[in-house]
């Protein structure tokens, strides 16, 4: 049994809301206490981020009584960091605190990051940001904003990515008038559940595919208890469903619809797991999975809307397709080109290295099984989510698995090497 970490998306959402909340005459003086913040890399440096704006937050372990916790104060107005905000290897971090930021008039801040962030493609916010109103140099980072008074926009994503929704309601939060964002498919939608069911603030749909927000709302401090996260999770449910003799209970996961791609593709593929889904807990669903191995696999289609259900969790999936009967068409997931790593390249490269069978194409990638998958040495070229998939195909390979570059894994599971430890029997 495993708790696997907790929800990088919505620690990274949770944060920046506290310190944000504070009601008219008393804002800046709001606490916000957040369960099970998840303490990898990418959320500490936002909490890093938001402490040199001017938030108070203290990060305490778990006791016997109490899980852990960070408790967070508000500020008043953000106030302008002497240094450069270093997002690190977090897109999230800066492409949310871009929305976030560019509203607060007279702050002056950089945003920059790693080697890795800083090729990363920003003007997928920037853009939006500055048809609002916004002054941001540098189309990647690093990002110099300068805060301006906001105008509400209805914006048309091209893509669909929760990280430019979620910065375009951030920043309409703050904007005059309401502020509209859709896009061709849905993506992860934790910030429109925090905004409504956290913050009790009125969000405004038109369909599906379209969100909006009236700016100038304010909130008051809030609890959270953050679940853990699926897309960490996804790597031992496929370790699970690849090793024959597993029986895998994974508690308190978020099973947010629009990230459970995971557990349909699982499905599709023949695993064999059952959930038991527990009352929603602060806006997001949340509940315990049962997985065994030892059920044939077969091959698995993925495509179309439901890509962002699932893109972070393509690199362990590919691995899951080596062990299944027949081709596995990975289709539509040209996003995974501007991650952390060119994920189709990094992840065909993983399957080669480790004896598989694997081809790129150009908005996708496809892989061949059954394979016996020998091991090897994988250069995971910092990309934390190919360093775990790489050791989870290590389990079933019939020979011993290096894995080079992997520093990064505790950018969103720090803990990874002793959950593996814990829960693999020799
Ligand atoms: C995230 C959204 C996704 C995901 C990333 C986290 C978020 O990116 O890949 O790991 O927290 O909003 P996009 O929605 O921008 O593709």
């Amino acid at each position: 049994m495993l708790r696997p970490p907790s929800d990088k998306s919505l620690t990274h959402r949770a944060l920046i809301l506290a310190a944000g909340a504070g009601l008219g005459a008393r804002r800046g003086t709001e606490t916000s206490v957040i369960f099970h913040p998840l303490q990898g890399e990418d959320c500490l440096a936002t909490a890093e981020i938001l402490g040199a704006l001017g938030a108070e937050i203290e990060f305490f372990a778990a006791t016997g009584e109490q899980p852990a916790m960070a408790i967070v104060q508000s500020y008043g107005r953000p106030v302008s960091p002497d240094l450069p905000l270093d997002c690190g290897n977090s897109g999230t971090a800066m492409r949310l605190l871009a929305g976030w930021l560019a509203g607060h008039d007279g702050l002056e801040a950089v945003l920059t990051g790693d080697p890795s962030l800083t090729r990363r493609p920003m003007r997928r916010v920037v853009d939006p940001l500055r048809q609002m109103g916004a002054s941001i140099e540098g189309e990647t980072a690093p990002l110099r904003l300068r805060g301006r008074h906001l105008n509400s926009i209805r914006y048309e994503s091209p893509i669909a990515s929760a990280q430019v929704k979620s910065a375009i309601l951030l920043a309409g939060l703050q904007a005059d008038g309401t502020t509209f964002v859709s896009e061709p498919s849905l993506s992860r939608d934790h910030t429109e559940r925090m905004i409504e069911g956290l913050l009790g603030l009125q969000l405004l749909r038109e369909g599906d595919l379209c969100v909006g927000v009236l700016g100038g709302q304010r909130w008051s401090g809030f609890h959270f208890d953050v679940p853990g996260d699926i897309s960490s999770a996804a790597f031992w449910m496929v370790g699970a469903a690849i090793l024959p003799e597993s029986d895998l209970v994974l508690k308190d996961v978020g099973l947010n619809p629009t990230r459970s791609g995971v557990i349909h593709a699982l499905e599709r593929a023949g695993a064999k797991l059952r959930i038991e889904e527990r009352e929603e807990d602060g806006g997001e669903p949340v509940g315990d999975i049962f997985i065994e191995g030892g059920a044939p696999l077969q091959a698995f289609e993925v495509g179309g809307a439901e890509v962002p259900t699932l893109l972070d969790e393509i690199p362990i999936f590919a691995v899951l397709a080596t062990q299944c009967e027949g081709v596995t068409n990975f289709r539509d997931v040209g996003e995974l080109r501007v991650k952390e790593s060119d994920r189709i390249e990094s992840t065909v490269s993983l399957i080669l290295a480790m004896g598989g069978l694997a081809e790129s194409l150009e908005d996708g990638f496809r892989v061949y099984g059954p394979t016996k998958l020998t091991g090897g040495t994988v250069d995971a070229g910092l990309d934390h989510r190919t360093a775990m998939a790489t050791t989870i195909a290590g389990l079933v390979a019939s020979g011993e698995t290096k894995v080079t570059g992997a520093e990064t894994v505790a950018s969103s599971y720090p803990g990874f090497e002793d959950d593996l430890r814990s829960i693999v029997v020799r």
